[in-house]
């Protein structure tokens, strides 16, 4: 049976099988559209070649015939455009295999794709917090973070971007310092230009005891009102006073640097979405992050999550765009014996991960970007997390963080805390 997973190396093999037509064009797009099917898109003057029209025509009939039912008709099949450029235009091309000149598009339903990758933000650096699967300890993680950070001075912006199961404002700020709103507020009322009135009221300052300070943006106000309403409209684009399609990413950032303007803060912790969800692409992949840290707890379904993720930025030819940002971290790892020979496990599988996207190197010859399965300054080495039975139990951690000592989040959180001081400090190596 023929499925979407066989559209592509099918297409390469029929390809690879006519080299000697596609050798006679400019250039070939694959297009996939929204449902899965197909199409080529060729240059206009192949048109005006009727001996090379009928070849072409061929070409698809075979490949149709082969990927059915994720092809049209012959004649539907091919479709003619001027430049190349206009064909792609609003989404990017990855090359087929080693065809040249070749491109796929791929046209989804979802706006954030995973596959363009902001630069890395330049004001406060942005500190991504993300998982594949929820309950890995991400939240109070953050908490601590925020926390610590604070502790030294730092002046912690957090956004809550777990809109659809929103935590972090609780354990960070007791009741009668919950702002009126948040961030779906701020994204609903974007779309009738409204969304600047709200910034005054949409933070809350922790009252921990720290010298620094906390600015909590939560992800909705005190009261939740039509939470489930407006969810259902803040991923939407906006038209702007130019009638051009704003993003949700972009308004997203747009009000980021509201923010930072605002508060001014010397690092952001971002709670994302978990999962290979269209929120948490914004998060990872479109908000300039400086650091994207991937919690794991050992596994199956951890790592066949990343490594989805991680097959997609090397098929679309990124993964060097953000490979120096992202860092392993190991959530709720046990506090007993069974601490080594977890931590061993989850190393290995950590390392097979990553190691595709470690460059190769050659006996002798010097590396940019490559790393030993037991470097413990490598990306994929795990930040371990400790259970501990103090930190359970998300209800009471606004209450335990007022009476919580340095000694004990160390103790949990040390190895984090430590990445993050030489990460916020001074930016990681290239
Ligand atoms: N270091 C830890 N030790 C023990 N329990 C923890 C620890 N970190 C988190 N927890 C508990 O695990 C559960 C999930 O934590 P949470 O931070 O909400 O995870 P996530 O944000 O990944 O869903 C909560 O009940 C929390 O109290
Ligand atoms: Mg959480």
């Amino acid at each position: 049976m023929i499925t979407f997973d066989r559209i592509l190396p099918i297409t390469i093999e029929v390809l690879r099988t006519h080299r000697d037509v596609i050798a006679r064009l400019e250039w070939l797009l694959v297009n996939r559209d929204l449902n899965g099917r197909v199409r080529l898109i060729l240059p206009d003057s192949a048109a005006s070649d009727t001996d090379l029209e009928q070849q072409l025509k061929a070409v698809y009939g075979e490949l149709a015939e082969r990927i059915k039912p994720h092809a049209h008709s012959t004649e539907a099949g091919l479709l003619y455009e001027a430049s190349r450029d206009g064909a792609c235009h609003g989404t990017s091309a990855f090359p087929l295999g080693d065809i040249e000149k070749v491109w796929v598009i791929d046209r989804l339903a979802t706006e954030s794709r995973w596959e363009t990758i902001a630069e890395v933000s330049s004001g406060a650096p942005r500190i991504v917090f993300f998982s594949i699967k929820g309950g890995v300890g991400r939240s109070t993680a953050l908490a601590a973070s925020a926390w610590s950070l604070a502790m030294q001075g730092k002046r912690v912006l957090v956004l809550d971007l777990d809109l659809e199961s929103p935590g972090l404002s609780s354990a960070l700020l007791p009741p009668d310092r919950q702002p009126a709103y948040g961030i779906t507020d701020w994204l609903v009322e974007d779309l009738v230009d409204n969304g600047d009135a709200l910034l005054a009221d949409m933070y809350g300052t922790s009252d921990l005891p720290t010298s620094g300070s906390i600015y909590l943006v939560p992800a909705h106000g005190r009261a939740m009102g039509e939470y489930v309403s407006k969810l259902g409209r803040c991923w939407m684009p906006k038209r702007n006073h130019r009638g051009a399609p704003e993003s949700w990413s972009v308004r997203l950032n747009r009000l980021v640097e509201h923010l930072e303007s605002l508060h001014r803060p010397d690092v952001i912790l971002i709670d994302s979405r978990a999962g290979i969800d269209e929120v948490a692409a914004a998060c990872v992949t479109d908000l300039g992050a400086h650091t994207v840290l991937m919690f794991a707890i050992q596994g199956q379904q951890t790592w066949t999550g990343y490594q989805a993720l991680f097959s997609y930025w090397m098929q679309r030819g990124v993964i060097t765009d953000i490979r120096n940002r992202l860092q392993l971290v190991a959530g709720l790892v046990p506090d007993d014996e069974r601490r080594l020979e977890y931590l061993t496990a989850l190393r290995g599988d950590s390392y097979a991960l990553f190691e595709d996207t470690y460059d190769e190197v050659e006996p002798g010859e010097i590396s940019h970007w490559n790393f030993e399965e037991d470097d413990d300054v490598a990306p994929h080495s795990p930040l371990a997390i400790r259970w501990n039975r103090g930190w359970y139990g998300m209800m009471s951690l606004q209450q335990r963080m007022v009476h919580v000592d340095q000694t004990e989040v160390t103790s949990a959180f040390g190895m984090l805390l430590d990445f993050l001081d030489r990460a916020v400090g001074q930016g990681r190596p290239t």
